[in-house]
């Protein structure tokens, strides 16, 4: 798809006031739409993220036999197919931006004896889909054209799929999707095993679908186990605000002098809610308003105040619990007083854009002090930051976002060369923050 850039600039104005709602989350919205898809009979999905990503991934179950309807704000309806039903797309899928949308794609396909074309934008394309590509071959796929593993790609999904035991060498919460999602076609028992726990929607979607999970601890790691063959019944689902949007304005309301705003309905699953456990150890005042239990996930309205905050060390473990968030806290710390050390990115060089790389970019054109070491970034926080850069974001609408919140609150403004991506994942985000008061031009 061509799209003109769309530089905007971000400047300090004011302190940011007012209560609001971010979308609903992506990860959430992408399963409902597959499982649906995957469910015999009419699924009802209500605060489904519209943006890009996920818009891509409910044209490609359409394109794949299921009937997709949009009723009003948020209020689809899909009629699904059934487990390994899904029918030759006549044209190839196209995934725009979006890692999620193509990996767990491609897994839900590999468990059909169909041939697909997997395609997505620039930034996609320079993706690794090997890491999922091989345990599907496994389980009985076959890639019949892709250079180097990467996309534009065809898969030939198993005629026969076989169950396997499977241990992913990155902790990747796609992955481990498309290996579960191929693995409902095969006959018996197909297993994962974690060694770091990565986001559980899909299992949870699975279960609450009527599919039969089982999980243990082992000293390797978490082992799930998914029982394949089931018939999904479709189940009504409610999603949540996502917390890797919410994070933009609460980052933003921290670091901007004043500043007082409630985020409502953000889900705080402990596999996402890494960001939240991190700022409050920098002294940041976060407030759960309401706690309570939404669609099997736990939500609270969150109220954030500004005031200062201290650089911290994040471990390493952590990264899986806040895979999405290190550029926006990576901005928190720069306008933290210290060092703040955060460790083992890896992943980070493999996701929209090389995000580590981005994300010290962003903050060394604004006059902050960083290092990377490694796959470790060290941010040498002065309470302030001089601003009056130019941020190049890459095709990637969280460094786009981040560098827009950066502005807010330093002392020249910031500019993002092209805010563009920013509708994959929030639509509505210049707007939604201009309500909270910040000036955006
Ligand atoms: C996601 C998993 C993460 C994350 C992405 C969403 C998901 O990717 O970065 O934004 O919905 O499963 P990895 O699985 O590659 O870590």
């Amino acid at each position: 798809m061509h799209r003109d850039p769309a530089p905007l600039t971000a400047r300090r104005h004011g302190p940011l006031k007012g209560r609001v709602r971010v979308p609903g989350d992506k990860s959430i919205s992408h399963r409902a739409l597959i499982l649906g898809a995957l469910a015999v009979g009419e699924t009802k999905i209500s605060g489904l993220l519209e943006g890009e990503d996920v818009l891509n991934t409910a044209n490609a179950v359409r394109a794949l036999g299921a009937r997709v309807e949009h009723r009003g704000e948020g209020e689809w309806r899909v009629h699904g197919v059934g487990v390994g039903g899904f029918a030759q797309p006549a044209a190839a899928l196209d995934f725009g931006n979006s890692g999620t949308g193509c990996r767990l794609m491609l897994g839900a396909v590999a468990g059909c004896p169909i041939t697909a074309t997997f395609d997505g934008d620039a930034s996609l394309r320079r993706r690794p889909m090997r890491r999922v590509l091989e345990p599907l071959e496994r389980i009985g796929a076959h890639t019949l054209t892709s250079s180097d593993g990467r996309l534009p790609l065809t898969l030939a999904g198993a005629r026969d799929p076989i169950p396997i035991v499977f241990e992913p060498q990155v902790p990747s919460a796609q992955l481990k999707s498309a290996v579960l999602l191929a693995g409902l076609a095969a006959p018996g028992e197909t297993v994962v095993i974690e060694s770091e726990a990565t986001r559980d929607h899909t299992e949870k979607m699975l279960a609450h679908f009527g599919a039969e999970l089982r999980f243990e601890i082992l000293p390797a790691g978490r082992r799930i186990a998914l029982t394949g063959q089931p018939e999904l019944a479709p189940q009504p689902i409610v999603v949540p605000a996502d917390p890797s949007s919410a994070a933009f304005p609460l980052v933003a309301a921290l670091i901007t002098p004043g500043s007082d705003v409630v985020v409502e309905g953000v889900m705080l699953n402990p596999l996402r809610a890494g960001l939240f456990a991190t700022l409050a150890e920098m002294g940041a005042s976060i407030e759960r308003i309401e706690a309570r239990n939404e669609g099997g996930e736990e939500i609270a309205d969150l109220r954030v105040r500004a005031g200062p905050l201290r650089g911290v060390e994040v471990p390493a473990a952590r990264a899986p619990a806040m895979i999405d968030e290190y550029p926006v806290l990576a901005v928190a710390a720069a306008f933290a007083e210290g060092v703040t050390v955060m460790r083992g990115l890896k992943e980070l060089r493999v996701k929209e854009s090389d995000r580590l790389a981005a994300t010290a970019e962003l903050l060394r054109f604004n006059g902050v002090a960083v290092d990377v070491e490694g796959d470790d970034l060290i941010v040498h926080g002065k309470g302030r930051a001089a601003g009056g850069g130019l941020v190049a974001t890459h095709m990637d609408h969280r460094i786009a976002m981040s560098a827009l919140v950066m502005g807010l609150a330093s002392e020249k403004p910031v500019q993002a060369d092209d805010t563009a991506f920013i509708a994959t994942s929030f639509p509505g985000f210049a707007d939604l923050m201009r309500s909270l008061g910040a000036e955006l031009i």
